[in-house]
């Protein structure tokens, strides 16, 4: 039997993952840790939280000694780690606390890890979750492959950057037992709306103002977060030890056009004009560091683990509006007290 320990599980991915792990994993037990801070929002769970093989850790993962204890306490034997400050506005706001947890907290997590299993790894694995910003900004053409060098350029993808860094550290040095996987821009239910997709849903709703960065010509390749599930699901299931894994839809967006289908297709499904909601469009100030495009190829993932997406992105794209039209209140609880100051602050 294993002792899964996820963290960051309250959070958007996190809980997807979390979800799937209880449902596909009967007979382990998954312990989600978690710090809870903005992003972090147990009502993500509900459907699943009186499952026998679920429990939830309220920690820190910036506190070592808190962490010794969990591996022991619990006998954790997989981890699969999520925790981490993720929005890049954030991260030009106030790059330390992405210092903190992204790198102090995968260190301390790596280190818990070694110290409990003791040299002994069988049966044991470090899954590090990754993005695929920690490899740069693309011109129009090209792909992000595996192997491609390392060149972050924001705090949060310098953060994310050295955690992957250190995670294969760990490997190459004491051979802990290592995965990781490197993600494009997820979207779908309980996405945070400091994010484009969930913002610009929100603002759309409440017909506010759509602040599209720059010229809104930055592309992005979107993958529906269940599917990212999945594919971590895969790896965990079937990855090779101290194998990286690049995870992408093949679905590249520019900002303005990925707005464009916004507006149009909730203009529909609320009834207003063709073209009412476009007008909120709003050309602001562009982010500093802006990279200009990312794009994952997964074809080792496909070839070697059998993994491709099952969504295309006008499915996806309208179940997450559904998601979010139908979850009024998940979202006025998010958008309530410390969003409004934050949005205030950043727009
Ligand atoms: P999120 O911000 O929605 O959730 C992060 C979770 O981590 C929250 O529940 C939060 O409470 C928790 N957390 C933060 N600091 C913590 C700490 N010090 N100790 C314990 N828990 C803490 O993030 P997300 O978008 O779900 O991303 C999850 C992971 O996937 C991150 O590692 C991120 O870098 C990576 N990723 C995200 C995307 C994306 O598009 N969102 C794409 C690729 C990779
Ligand atoms: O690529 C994976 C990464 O995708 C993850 O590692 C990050 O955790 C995740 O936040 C995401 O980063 P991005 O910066 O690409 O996502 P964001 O939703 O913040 O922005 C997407 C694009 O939209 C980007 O080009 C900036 C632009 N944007 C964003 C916001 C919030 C706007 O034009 N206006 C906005 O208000």
């Amino acid at each position: 039997m294993k002792n899964i320990l996820i963290t960051g599980g309250a959070g958007f991915i996190g809980s997807h993952v979390v979800r799937l792990f209880v449902k596909t994993f009967t007979s382990d037990h998954i312990y989600n840790l978690d710090a809870l801070t903005y992003a972090g929002n147990l009502e993500n769970l509900k459907d699943i939280e009186s499952a026998d093989n679920y429990s939830f850790i309220h920690a820190d993962i910036q506190n070592l000694e808190v962490l010794t204890e969990i591996f022991e306490t619990n006998k954790i034997t997989h981890v699969i780690h999520l925790a981490a400050e993720s929005h890049v506005d954030r991260s030009i706001t106030d790059p330390l606390a992405f210092v903190k947890t992204n790198v102090l907290g995968t260190a301390n997590l790596l280190q818990a890890a070694k110290e409990y299993w003791k040299d002994e790894y069988t049966d044991k694995l470090f899954y590090h979750v990754s993005t695929d910003e920690v490899y740069g900004s693309l011109g129009d053409t090209g792909f992000f492959y595996e192997d491609t060098a390392y060149d972050p350029r924001s705090p949060y993808s310098a953060s994310k950057a050295s955690s992957d860094h250190f995670v294969r550290a760990y490997h190459h040095t004491y051979g802990l037992p290592i995965v990781i996987s490197n993600c494009s821009n997820n979207y779908g239910p309980n996405h945070f709306p400091e994010k484009l997709i969930p913002l610009m849903i929100n603002n759309i709703i409440h017909k506010k103002p759509l602040p599209v960065y720059g010229e809104g010509l930055n592309v992005r390749d979107w993958l529906y977060v269940i599917d990212h599930a999945r594919a971590i699901e895969c790896i965990f299931s079937k990855g090779e030890n101290g194998e990286t894994y690049n995870i992408g839809g093949h679905n590249e967006w520019t900002n303005i056009d990925l707005v464009h289908v916004l507006c149009d297709t909730m203009d529909e499904k609320l009834n207003r004009t063709q073209g009412e909601s476009r007008k909120l469009i709003s050309y602001v100030k562009d982010r500093a560091g802006h990279d200009l495009r990312y794009a994952i190829d997964a074809t080792k993932l496909k070839d070697e683990l059998g993994w491709v997406p099952s969504l295309q992105f006008e499915e996806g794209l309208r179940k997450t509006i559904d998601w979010y039209l139908s979850n009024d209140s998940w979202l006025e609880n998010v958008t309530s007290g410390a969003y409004a100051q934050y949005y205030k602050s950043m727009y």
